[in-house]
Formats: C-alpha cells, structure tokens, sequence
C-alpha cells in the first residue's frame, strides 16, 4: 500500500511507471464506452471513499470513472455532513473507520495539516485530491498530456507558468525537478513560490527562471499553463489581487510570443485568460481534463500495488 500525497516524495521510476500505464490502458479501452470495465479488472470489489471540503466538478467525476473502469466503486462524502466535520468525532477515530469500510480514500481538504494527521492513522492508500500545497493528481496527468501531445519526453520542453504561485504550481515545481523540465513562471513580484518550495528547487539543483514580465517568461515555451488567480478559499483582497495580475492576462497577443506553444489549464476558470485562447486551436483543456481519468486509474493501481 502507498500514498499519493505529493510528488516531490515520489520516486521518479513510480511516477514513469504510473505514465506508461496510463498510456498502456487508455490505449487498450479506445474503443470502449465510459462505464466499460478494463479487461484484466485490477480493482474489482474495491471502493475509494471521496471526501471534499472544498467544491470539485474534474476531480469527484474523474476519480469516480478511474475507480468504476478498474472494476471497483467510490462513494462520495461531504466532509460538513461527517461527524468530523461537525466536530463530533475526532480524526483518529474517523481515519480508523475509513480504513474499515474503505480500501482508499481520496481526500480534497483546505488543510495540508488534516492530511499529516490522517497519515498517522490511517491504514488505507490516501491521495491528495488538492490540498493549499499542492495539486499532485493534476499535474502529474498534466505531464501525460503534454508528452501525449507534444510526442516527447517533458524534458525536452520549455514549460511555462503564467499566473499565481498557488498549489497547482507548487506541484509543477516538483515535477519540473522529478521530470527535469525547463520551467520558466511569469507573476507579479509579489506573488512569487514561496521560499521553501524555491529553495527546495534549488537544493535539488533545479534553477527555475521567474520574470515579472510575462512576455519574457513565454518567450521559447513550448507549453503555458495557468489557473485562477484567485484559488478556492483563498483569503485575499480578490479586487486588488485581480488588479494586481492584471498585466498577466493570456490573450492572442502574449500567445503570438511563444509561436509553439500549446495552452493548458486546470480549470475552473477565471478572468486570467481570454476566450479566444481558452477556446482557440491552440488550446487543450478538455483533453487535459478528460486524461485525468486515465492517469488517476494508474495512480491508483500504484496506491493498490498492483502496478505491472
Ligand atoms: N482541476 C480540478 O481539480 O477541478 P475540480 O476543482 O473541479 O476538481
Ligand atoms: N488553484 C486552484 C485549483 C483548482 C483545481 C484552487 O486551489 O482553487
């Protein structure tokens, strides 16, 4: 049993292997409808337990259709509607009895705390659907995406970030070290990756290149990413941190810059990025949001051990 709980803990030759599953099994089931159980079954009699405290569409849908096409079942908690939640019940005690009924949990939470704590306890796999720190389910799937896009190793390729130092790209960062990619961010000054995670970088020899000038940080991408500016419960002035992105808005123009590039994003959405690029050719957010499925299947067959 293993957890997924950030990438920078994961050994590179794990998250190589997830990819090749990936690859191997959203192949096999091309011509298969959704709800069509893979061949070999792995997860068969298996139930993932979900729990947000926070909303979700892509990751509550994708994981629900990993688990079903693996053979298994998910059941979905609402964390407000837990004893835990209400405060009745301490977490020990709720980790214990999602390790009785549940083979995984699966848990989106506003606390990177919570998810320590119920390491301690639990006794099932734990992945981190999102938590403040990181988004590792997504971007490693993000990483499938642009390889089965670009058709080559992400190391050959100029990633480039445009928008907040958020979760989502704190798990970049770490991938940009596991994966050795070039990753260049474009945000205003003030909104840089905190210190740890850069110093972190750097001690891991990774020299990541931050402008606060989005023009030069798209300049040779081959790939720009970005998200909301204003995440899921984040605490901020919205009006003067929307104010403050302002000059980092992707439209055609910034696009032009970077004449190869292609353009992914995490969704849902804010104002960061115009239409005509969300919805233009260059663009592929659907692919990316559809390939959460195949790769959170492979995430979970190595949470289960039962990677080939
Ligand atoms: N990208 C993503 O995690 O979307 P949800 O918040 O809808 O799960
Ligand atoms: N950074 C965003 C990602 C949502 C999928 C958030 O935390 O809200």
């Amino acid at each position: 049993m293993k957890h997924f709980i950030n990438l920078k803990d994961i050994k590179i030759s794990d998250l190589r292997k997830i990819l090749r599953d990936s690859k191997r099994r959203k192949y096999k089931r091309k011509n298969l409808n959704t709800l069509v159980v893979d061949k070999d079954a792995p997860l068969k009699g298996k139930i993932l337990i979900q729990m947000f405290e926070k909303p979700s569409l892509r990751t509550r849908l994708s994981f629900y259709l990993a688990i079903r096409q693996l053979g298994g079942g998910t059941i979905t908690l609402r964390s407000n509607e837990l004893h835990l939640g209400k405060g009745g019940e301490s977490l020990a005690d709720t980790a214990r009895i999602l390790s009785t009924y549940g083979d995984g949990f699966m848990l989106r939470t506003d606390s990177d705390k919570k998810i320590n704590d119920f390491v301690k306890y639990i006794k099932i796999p734990l992945i981190n659907g999102l938590s403040p720190s990181s988004h590792p389910t997504q971007v490693l799937s993000d990483v499938f995406t642009v390889e089965e896009i670009k058709k080559k190793p992400i190391s050959k390729l100029n990633i480039c970030w445009i928008g907040d130092s958020n979760n989502v790209l704190n798990s970049l960062i770490a991938a940009s070290v596991k994966f050795s990619f070039k990753l260049s961010i474009g945000c205003p000054n003030k909104y840089r990756p905190k210190k740890t995670i850069l110093d972190w970088a750097k001690n891991n020899k990774k020299k990541i290149n931050i402008f606060d000038d989005p023009k030069k940080a798209v300049k040779n991408a081959d790939v720009i990413f970005s998200d909301k500016v204003i995440s899921l419960n984040d605490k901020v002035n919205k009006i003067k941190k929307t104010k403050d992105f302002e000059k980092f808005y992707i439209n055609d123009t910034l696009l032009k810059l970077a004449p190869k590039s292609i353009f992914l994003h995490c969704l849902p959405r804010g104002k960061e990025v115009s239409d005509q690029v969300f919805l233009g050719k260059k663009s592929h957010v659907w692919k990316q949001a559809l390939n959460r499925v195949h790769v959170q299947k492979s995430i979970l067959l190595y949470c289960f051990n039962k990677l080939r």
